[in-house]
């Protein structure tokens, strides 16, 4: 039989604290604000045969991604705070020189296939993903974003965008503009060097 000291208890009274203000926090979240997919989500038969998670290494290419690597990472939760695991999370957005990896993007500079422009990664159990990838550019008329799509199997369940937290193009950005301040704030990526590289967390809520 198992005996319980008052050090134990008072651990996992401790324990069951930090759970209550884990939950509370989680439930406190915003959800993540829903955006316009935007005309260039590439298509199956628009996306390079590489669509891992790594969009500045594209197999088969010697030269890598022009423009300033990024990890993004962070967790797929529901609104109640459980992580979604084996949920598949897309991303795509223009190369270093704002060009898309679609056909429907007229600019005529040349598209650096040395960036994937679309990838996807899937929840593992504790609902993390992340990538590897380039800081957004400026696309013309929009400020520095990265579509992220979230789908359960076929069915998508969230669109939404990413910027950069503090960039000043945000301010004049129409769909920027549409959010509150907390939902901004939610989907603004703030960068800290770690290992070399910088990195950022976005939690999904859905
Ligand atoms: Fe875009």
């Amino acid at each position: 039989m198992k005996i319980v000291t008052r050090r134990g208890l008072l651990k996992s009274s401790i324990a069951m604290a930090s759970l209550s203000v884990y939950a509370r926090s989680a439930v406190a979240s915003i959800l993540t604000p829903s955006t316009a997919q935007g005309p260039f989500y590439p298509s199956a038969t628009m996306r390079l045969a590489d669509v891992d998670n790594d969009l500045v290494k594209v197999l088969g290419v010697v030269e890598k991604a022009g423009g300033e690597v990024i990890r993004l990472k962070g967790k797929l939760l529901s609104k109640h705070g459980k992580a979604l695991a084996g949920h598949r999370i897309e991303i795509w957005q223009c190369d270093v020189n704002g060009k898309y990896l679609h056909p429907g993007d007229r600019h005529s500079v040349a598209y650096d296939m040395g960036f994937q422009g679309f990838g996807h990664d899937v929840t593992d159990i504790a609902g993390n993903y992340s990538f590897t990838t380039i800081k957004p550019t400026v696309y013309p008329g929009r400020t520095p974003h990265i579509h992220v799509k979230v789908l359960d199997g076929q069915r998508e369940l969230l669109t939404t965008q990413l910027y950069i937290a503090g960039e000043k193009g945000n301010n004049s950005d129409g769909l920027f503009g549409r959010m509150s301040a907390a939902q901004a704030r939610s989907v603004s990526m703030v960068f800290t060097k770690r290992n070399h590289i910088l990195e950022t967390n976005i939690d999904l809520i859905i």
